[in-house]
């Protein structure tokens, strides 16, 4: 997966649409039907993308979607929106884990908002909960840039953009909905954790666990967007609970959170500017 292959894709889409999003969002688990809410303009399959990478994931629906949000006379600059993504564990190939925030960047998007269904791990939280991530754990340990003198990209880490977050804080506030806040740890999956790796992440001092989100953080860091995470809490983590994990469980959680979710993304994105 080369710069040449986003721009194949970026040309593919040019000839389709002249939308310019402001925004891109990505919808993880689960959380893909947030995509009715959207005015949509224009809808993709990605499968239709040349090299674009489809996910092999139920509950990733792989489409992208160019819009608005509408609501009571406002409307939202214009929107990216990615249902759903590749997982690192799918291929092994990073390249492909963040082409999507490669295109979005391409496309014209300067903000980046992800979203993820994370095992919770910090005792106050509780499954159906929305998590605002504050910080980053990569304990996968791979990282989407490369060293090369010749690449434009810059060597940033995580970091967020204190205005985004805190609009989106005070958007929760005012429709009252809880926000927790906390450090994501990416791990490299598919299958769950054990109780001890959870019992472990606890001690390091992480508050949700899942298996994506973070290079798509540090790519679109060091692309120069700015960036927030919010994740849906589909379940507390290996141990921390008497249900059995499953993807089922995440699946239903996020169904069921689908409307607080959707309220607050949504009031999110009609308050960037
Ligand atoms: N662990 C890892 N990834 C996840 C989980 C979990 O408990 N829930 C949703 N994604």
């Amino acid at each position: 997966m080369t710069h040449n292959q986003v721009g194949e894709a970026f040309r593919h889409i040019r000839k389709l649409t002249d939308f310019r999003p402001a925004i891109a969002l990505v919808l993880g688990s689960g959380l893909g039907s947030f995509a009715n809410n959207v005015s949509a303009r224009y809808a993709i399959d990605s499968a239709a993308i040349p090299n674009y990478p489809v996910s092999s994931v139920q509950g990733h629906a792989g489409k992208i979607i160019f819009g608005t949000i509408e609501e009571s006379g406002r409307t939202s600059i214009p929107l990216l929106l990615f249902q759903g993504r590749v997982h690192y564990y799918e291929s092994g190939q990073i390249d492909r884990v963040v082409f999507s925030i490669e295109l979005a960047h391409k496309l014209g998007a300067k903000t980046l908002i992800v979203t993820n269904a994370a095992g919770g791990i910090n005792s106050n939280f509780q499954a159906g909960q929305l998590m605002l991530i504050k910080d980053c754990l990569n304990l996968a340990m791979k990282y989407p840039l490369t060293a090369s003198a010749t690449q434009t990209t810059k060597r940033t880490s995580v970091g967020f953009d204190s205005k985004l977050q805190d609009l989106i804080r005070d958007s929760a506030r005012d429709l009252q909905i809880s926000l927790q806040e906390g450090t994501y740890c990416w791990l490299h999956g598919p299958s769950y954790e054990t109780a001890a790796e959870i019992k472990m992440l606890r001690t390091l001092g992480v508050d949700a666990v899942g298996m994506s989100t973070v290079p798509e953080i540090v790519k679109a860091r060091s692309l120069g967007m700015n960036v927030a995470g919010i994740s849906l809490i589909s379940n507390m983590a290996t141990g921390l609970s008497l249900t059995k994990l499953s993807h089922e469980e995440v699946t239903e959680t996020a169904d069921k959170t689908q409307l607080s979710f959707s309220t607050l993304m949504k009031e999110i994105i009609l308050r960037i500017r």
